[in-house]
């Protein structure tokens, strides 16, 4: 199977989505001057170009893009072709209206903007997968074919009819009974019976609480008839010509997606990361997008998008200060990116993201943005052969689920202030300011390799996760989990006992005889070897073997066992406070083994290890100094290093 080193030899590729239909063509040699002169290696083409291709239904226009390809070609610039399947024309949905999604209350989600497809309508795949063998057929052997892009962050549900339809396929696959799905499902309650297949319908919108097992159903089927959608085109492409590796962009900690799943699916797997600027811990949020992917590529992974600047989605879109979206470059690089690319190359000046920032902003080449990439390119260039292929090291795995995730973001909840990517995200952000590299993996995976696996809650975990994590502990790992983990089985059943049996034996604990989530804003005092606040969550919990930690010291459940551990395992009932979370989880990675990349570094500093290379990163808000024992040659200055690195603000140093 291709990789992504097929796309970059050994180069770390640079560039960004490119979209020249929206230029003339005298722009065009323009760009590929700036291009070179920034040194992009690659772009992506044709993401939203279906309209320009098929103008009308089964009419091509291919001209425009053989232009395009042999002139990125001529240039040495390698080409990242999309599928343009994500945005069909207007045509498709006024002769085909059928082909549009419904919403939860049956109204039509229109065209006018974009991803306006039903993923289960045999219309639109049929249009797209004619247009995906043309351009397969046309560009599968092109000299400048890097890598084929299927689609763009797929992320439509639709609840019409046709997707009724498909569902009940679906679920006849998983369930072979309708007496099966009745007993998954739970259906005893509220008289929701289904006597025949043909009476079961999507969660639509409803008068009150919907079944909440048919809810997880329905997410776990969109996530598959989306994957059907990507792996039918991926199919027609693999079997062109030239075999060439195959992505699609994920969207980054998307609920919709499974990504554990499409992975699989996919030779080399992709993100578009777009931390928020203002936010104080940006830097952490990017760090965990990137331990996420590269877990889930098992090696290199590409950024396929990341803004050169402000985006425009959100209430305010501030630009990138001068030198960030260089910081954020090299730690995607330094946490197993081998591509850094970006939306998009040139800044449009209409359309519903001209406000959206840009390689070639508005400013053009001498403005700021453009300069800046130009040293982001150099910078790549001179790491390229250093660094390509090499792996990340982590000794600590964080445990993530999407089919938890989906059974615990839903109504009728203990606390609607839980937020599963909050809790997961407040987990990373203890382990990367506490200098440890983290993998993901999945609760069935294979979790050997790790010295520390923490779970930062798991609500639903299958029998097969739970027998995972307790063969994990049994063989010698350390395992810390977080609040309510394992209460719910496969089909989000609750488990007698508030907790999967197998593991309250693995935690010493008797029962679990309530979940005491906090009114918002509420927080207990906990005591243990410190006193810490406890967020969001208590449980009234009583041990068996377990040893107590910490304490309640306030609330209902004061006096109370907070934290707990059993040997090698080890249970928090509470959302401890970052500082006490980081304290703790520092704590028991020092008993398992697990050092910090580099000890005593100040506050703001992440230090990343990737092959032979260490990798300096400066996110507090001003300069840093470090020491690095031994003598070492900083590669993007090319100069040695004896003892201690100063860092400007936003300055990175990759030290060999
Ligand atoms: C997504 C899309 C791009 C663009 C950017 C804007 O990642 O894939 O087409 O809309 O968002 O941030």
């Amino acid at each position: 199977m291709p990789s992504l080193s097929d796309a970059t030899g050994s180069r770390v590729l640079f560039g960004g989505d490119y979209n020249p239909e929206q230029w003339p063509e005298e722009t065009w040699l323009d760009d590929v001057r700036l291009m070179k002169d920034a040194g992009v290696t690659s772009v992506t083409v044709g993401v939203f170009s279906w309209a320009r291709i098929e103008p009308r239904p089964g009419e091509r226009d291919f001209g425009w893009l053989d232009r395009v390809m042999d002139l990125m070609h001529r240039h040495g610039i390698g080409v990242v072709l999309a599928t343009p399947t994500a945005s069909p024309p207007a045509w498709m949905g006024n002769r085909h209206p059928e082909t549009l999604p419904r919403a939860e209350d049956g109204s039509v989600v229109w065209y006018g903007s974009r991803q306006h497809f039903c993923p289960s309508s045999p219309v639109y795949r049929s249009y797209a997968a004619a247009i995906t063998k043309d351009l397969a057929a046309r560009y599968g052997d092109h000299p400048a074919l890097l890598m084929w892009h299927i689609n763009n962050e797929y992320c439509t549900f639709c609840w019409c009819d046709e997707t009724a339809r498909h569902f009940r396929r679906w679920l006849r696959h998983r369930y072979t009974t309708i007496e099966a799905l009745n007993e998954a499902w739970g259906t005893a309650f509220w008289s929701q019976r289904y006597d025949a297949w043909e009476e079961v319908i999507p969660p639509r919108k409803a008068q009150y609480l919907r079944n909440p097992a048919c809810v997880l159903d329905f997410r776990r089927f969109t996530s598959d008839a989306l994957l059907e959608c990507c792996t039918a085109e991926r199919d027609i492409v693999v079997a062109s010509a030239r075999r060439t590796p195959v992505t699609t962009n994920f969207m980054p900690f998307w609920i919709g997606q499974d990504a554990w799943t499409w992975a699989e699916e996919e030779d080399v797997v992709s993100v578009d990361v777009y931390p928020d600027p203002t936010d104080p811990l940006a830097g952490q949020y990017g760090a965990m997008i990137q331990d996420m992917t590269r877990s889930q590529a098992r090696g290199p992974w590409m950024v396929m998008e990341q803004a050169a600047g402000a985006v425009n989605f959100r209430p305010v879109n501030v630009p990138k200060p001068r030198g960030l979206g260089r910081l954020w470059s090299l730690q995607a690089v330094a946490r197993g990116a081998d591509a850094v690319c970006h939306f998009q190359w040139r800044q449009s000046r209409q359309g519903a993201e001209k406000f959206h920032s840009a390689m070639v902003s508005h400013a053009g080449e001498h403005g700021r943005t453009y300069q800046e990439i130009k040293r982001i390119g150099a910078d790549l260039a001179r790491l390229g052969e250093r660094v390509a292929g090499a792996p990340v090291p982590a000794e600590v795995a964080i445990l993530h689920d999407w089919n938890s995730w989906w059974a615990d973001e839903q109504e009728g909840r203990p606390s609607a202030e839980v937020h599963y990517p909050t809790v997961v995200r407040a987990w990373h952000r203890a382990l990367w300011e506490a200098g440890l590299t983290t993998d993901f993996a999945h609760p069935a995976h294979d979790l050997g390799r790790y010295s520390l696996v923490v779970v930062p809650r798991l609500y639903l975990l299958g029998d097969a996760a739970v027998d995972n994590l307790v063969a994990y502990v049994r063989g010698g790992g350390t395992l810390v989990c977080g609040f309510q983990s394992g209460a719910a089985d496969e089909d989000d059943r609750i488990r007698p006992g508030g907790m999967d049996e197998r593991l309250r034996d693995l935690f010493g604990i008797r029962l679990v005889h309530e979940w005491w989530p906090l009114p918002e804003g509420e927080e207990l005092v906990c005591d243990g070897d410190r006193s810490f606040r406890g967020l969001l969550w208590a449980e009234e919990l009583e041990t068996s073997t377990a040893e107590t930690v910490a304490t309640y010291r306030s609330g209902e459940v004061e006096g109370l066992p907070a934290l707990l551990r059993n040997g090698r395992a080890w249970y928090f009932s509470t959302l401890p406070d970052p500082a006490a979370l980081r304290a703790l989880l520092t704590e028991v990675a020092h008993e398992a083994g697990v050092r910090p990349v580099l000890e005593g570094r100040p506050a703001g500093l992440e230090a990343v290890r990737r092959g032979d290379l260490l990798f300096l990163l400066n996110h507090a808000p001003g300069p840093l100094t470090v020491t690095v024992p031994g003598r070492h040659r900083e590669l993007l200055t090319d100069s040695p290093v004896d003892g201690v690195v100063h860092l400007e603000r936003h300055g990175v140093a990759v030290l060999a």
